[in-house]
Formats: structure tokens, sequence, C-alpha cells
């Protein structure tokens, strides 16, 4: 098999930074994170999910990094060199693979949410969703779900929007497009909190959100604490190898990781006060679930001055948090074709995005035509899951504490002390906290919550 190994290299540690968290900020900090904790009580969700972050998600972050960083190469091509440097067999590939499958699994449903959002600007600027009468919001969000022409356009339009960056490859197209999203994201984000702040009831929303009530902790909530993180901060599936790969040399990655952990956490936590102070003073519910940003919230907005305006800020905020998020997911397919000599990074680009398009049917379908279908209705947790919630599921749930596992586990314990030790750089006792909870506290609790959902 012919590879070759010239990818564009970021153009400074700042944009590599940039981009790392344009990938982690995403549907998963203002879609999902708020809706996951109002719907398992707040706070103590919160505490949990912080944890997740530092104990399990930090260093595998770490560890996902420095095995691109090492490889430099896309996921499945990263490994097989790395194993094979170490005398290893050649079956670790498998974990790359595992996440290009991952990657088109993701990319499949996260793309038809991000039309929903996209479907959203327009409803906004004209004024159709500008309604304190639940019913027209309800009306509004519903016919859109009940519709699959209209969702197959809008999650066309969010993939071809993908396609597009990628198909620009690292500077022309990642690079520019978290140059501007990122920072415009950022002033969005901190506008809507001092709105919320002014217009809302901050004061629920932050007892709401740091106030634990350890009775509404149980093993689902744990689980999905954990699926939470992972997907947040984009670990287990290869896209931050990837991201990892295009690093030049001198950028040491602790200090990245900590800053992109540090950015993805503060931004679901203002998500959360940009979203609950205002669904509180209008008396809505926290806890309705995938609906609360596209139903809650736009009633929530109309019950407050400027509410048309912010509210259009809203979705345009999340539409671009979702698109530097879904190019980090189809780049290791398109980086992995790119190694194959002969296939253009364009031509890749929209052949994957095509098939991800047509795989991304089947949510189009969850929320209409297959509303009923119910794959795995013999077990009680998955009695009324649709296709959507199933693959929602494996992924978050499983693939990527699986991927992350076996990075983990690869970086710890496989690859040579002086490898990691040199390229951290970090100082001895800080060397050694990361070896510590790479090697044993991060597959042990990841360990323990599977075997606890499996018996439990
Ligand atoms: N982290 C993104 C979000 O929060 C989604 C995402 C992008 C992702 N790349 C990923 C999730 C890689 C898992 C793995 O919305």
């Amino acid at each position: 098999m012919q590879v070759s190994t010239s990818h564009e290299k970021w153009s400074s540690r700042l944009t590599f930074i940039m981009a790392a968290v344009g990938s982690s900020v995403g549907l998963g900090n203002v879609w999902k994170f708020p809706y996951e904790a109002g719907v398992s009580g707040g706070g103590a969700f919160v505490l949990i999910y912080i944890a997740c972050i530092l104990v399990v998600g930090l260093p595998i972050l770490i560890a996902e990094l420095t095995l691109g960083k090492q490889g430099q190469m896309s996921p499945p091509n990263t490994m097989r060199t790395l194993a094979q440097r170490e005398g290893r067999s050649s079956l670790w590939q498998s974990v790359g693979w595992l996440g290009v499958l991952a990657a088109f699994m993701i990319l499949s449903f996260y793309s038809v949410i991000g039309g929903w959002a996209l479907a959203y600007v327009p409803k906004f600027i004209s004024g159709d969703l500008i309604t304190t009468n639940p019913d027209v919001v309800t009306t509004e969000f519903n016919t859109l779900l009940a519709s699959p022409v209209q969702m197959l356009a809008w999650h066309g339009l969010f993939m071809v929007l993908t396609i597009f960056v990628v198909a620009r490859g690292i500077h022309a197209g990642i690079e520019k497009a978290v140059d501007i999203l990122m920072p415009a994201l950022f002033f969005i984000l901190l506008a809507l909190v001092i709105y919320a702040a002014i217009a809302g009831d901050f004061g629920r929303a932050w007892s709401f959100l740091f106030a634990a009530d350890f009775s509404k902790i149980t093993p689902d909530v744990v689980l999905n604490a954990l699926g939470q993180a992972f997907f947040s901060i984009s670990v287990g599936l290869g896209a931050m190898m990837t991201y990892g790969a295009y690093l030049p040399k001198d950028v040491k990655i602790p200090r990245a990781a900590t800053i992109i952990v540090f950015a993805d956490t503060m931004v679901a936590l203002l998500a959360g006060l940009a979203i609950f102070p205002i669904v509180f003073a209008n008396g809505l519910d926290p806890a309705s679930g995938p609906g609360l940003v596209f139903v809650t919230l736009p009633l929530a907005f109309a019950g407050v001055p400027l509410g048309g305006f912010f509210g259009t800020m809203f979705f345009v905020l999340i539409v671009f948090a979702a698109i530097t998020s879904s190019i980090s997911l189809l780049e290791p397919v398109v980086s992995w074709a790119e190694e194959h000599k002969g296939v253009k990074r364009s031509l890749s680009a929209i052949v994957a995005g095509f098939l991800i398009w047509l795989l991304g049917l089947l949510s189009v379908f969850s929320f209409n035509l297959w509303g009923d279908v119910h794959l795995l209705e013999m077990f009680e947790r998955f009695e009324t899951a649709t296709l959507f919630d199933l693959m929602d599921f494996t992924t978050s749930n499983i693939f990527l504490p699986l991927g992350g596992m076996a990075m983990v586990i690869f970086a710890s314990w496989i690859m040579s002390r002086e490898t990691t030790e040199t390229d951290l750089g970090l100082s001895p006792a800080l060397y050694k906290s990361w070896l510590f909870l790479a090697r044993f506290v991060a597959p042990i609790a990841l360990l323990m919550i599977f075997a606890y959902n499996i018996f439990g």
C-alpha cells in the first residue's frame, strides 16, 4: 500500500488551538450538554461531568494528541506505524478503523441536528418563531421533524458547508474557517450570557447548574456524563489524533490539551448560563430533553425584550460551533484517503461527505417515517430508542470510550517512556501524574463504568 505522510502542518500554535477548541466546542456544548444537565437534574450531573473530564478526558486527550504527533498520519496509519515502531501487532490499526467508523456515524447524525440549527436561522429572521404561544413553536419544530424532505435539504446544506471547508485543506480551509468562526462564536456567547443575566433569572440558573443533588446520581447518569465528556472534548475517535498529526514538533501537548479542555468546559457552562436564565424566567421546563434549544428556547426568547435578535444570534452561534466540529469529523477520513496516492482531497471530501449524508437518512427518518422502528426494543433500556438514538448511544457511550481506552493504554503502556517523557516535556512530578492517570485511573474508571452498565 502506498502511504505518503506529507500533510500540511498548522501555521502556528494558536491556529492549532483554535482548530482543536473548534472541534471540541460544538453541538455537544450548546445543544446536548444543557439538555443532558436539564434531564439529569442539573448540579449533580455537572459535577460528575467535570470529574470525568479531569480524571479521564484530559489524560486521554493528551495521549491521543501525542499519538497523532508521533505518527503524523490519519488514525489507521498512525496506529499501524506506531505499533510497528514498538514491535507490536498491526491489529492496533483497528483502533484507527473504529475511529473512522465512529466518524461516519457521528457526522451522519451530527449534520442532521446541525441542519435543524441552520433551518432555525431564517425562521427566526422571518419572525415566524418569535411567539410566546407554545403551540406555534411546537408545531413549527414538529413540522420540520415530520418532513423528511425539509430535513434532508438542511442536512444536505450542512454537509455541503462541511465538505467545502475540508476540501480546501488545512490552511485555506480549516484554519480560515476557525479564524473567523471561533472569535465570532466567543463574542456571541458572551453577549448572550450578559443578556441572559439582565433579562433572565440568573440566580435560579446558577443554583440549578451548581447546586448538586446527589440523590439524582444513578449509573445511567454516570455513563451519560462520561459519554458526554468524550463527545464534548472530541476524544476517542481520532479527530484529535488527526489534528495532532499536523502539529509542528515544538508544540507542547499538555498545555494545549489543558487549554482545550478548559475552553470546552467553560463554553458548556456558559451555554447553560445563557439558556437556563431565560428558561426559568418564563417558567418553562429545564428537563424538556433534545427539544430544549429548539422548542423551549424560542418560547423563552419571545418572552424577553429584543428576543428575536438574540434568538437569531443564538442559532447562528450553534451553526458556527457545529461547523468547526463537523470539519474535524470529516478530516480523519479525508486525511486517510489523502495518504493514498492519486486520491485528491477535494474528491475524497465529496465522496465521503456524500456517503455520510446518505447514512444520515437513517437519522432523518428516525424522526418521521421510521419513528416507530425500535430495533432493540427487547431491551428495556432501548424500548423506545430510534435508529438515531441507537447511533448516538453506540458512538458516544461505547465506541468513543473504547477507542479512548485503547489509545490511552497504547500511549502509557506500549509507547516507550522515553518517547512520551521527551515529547510531553512535563516536569517529573507532572509526568508521573499523567502516567498514573493514563495507566491506571482512566482505564479502571472506564472498565468500572462499562461493567456497571452491563451487569449493574
Ligand atoms: N466535540 C464536538 C461537540 O461537542 C463533536 C465532535 C467533533 C466530536 N469531533 C469529534 C465528538 C470527535 C467525538 C469525537 O459537538
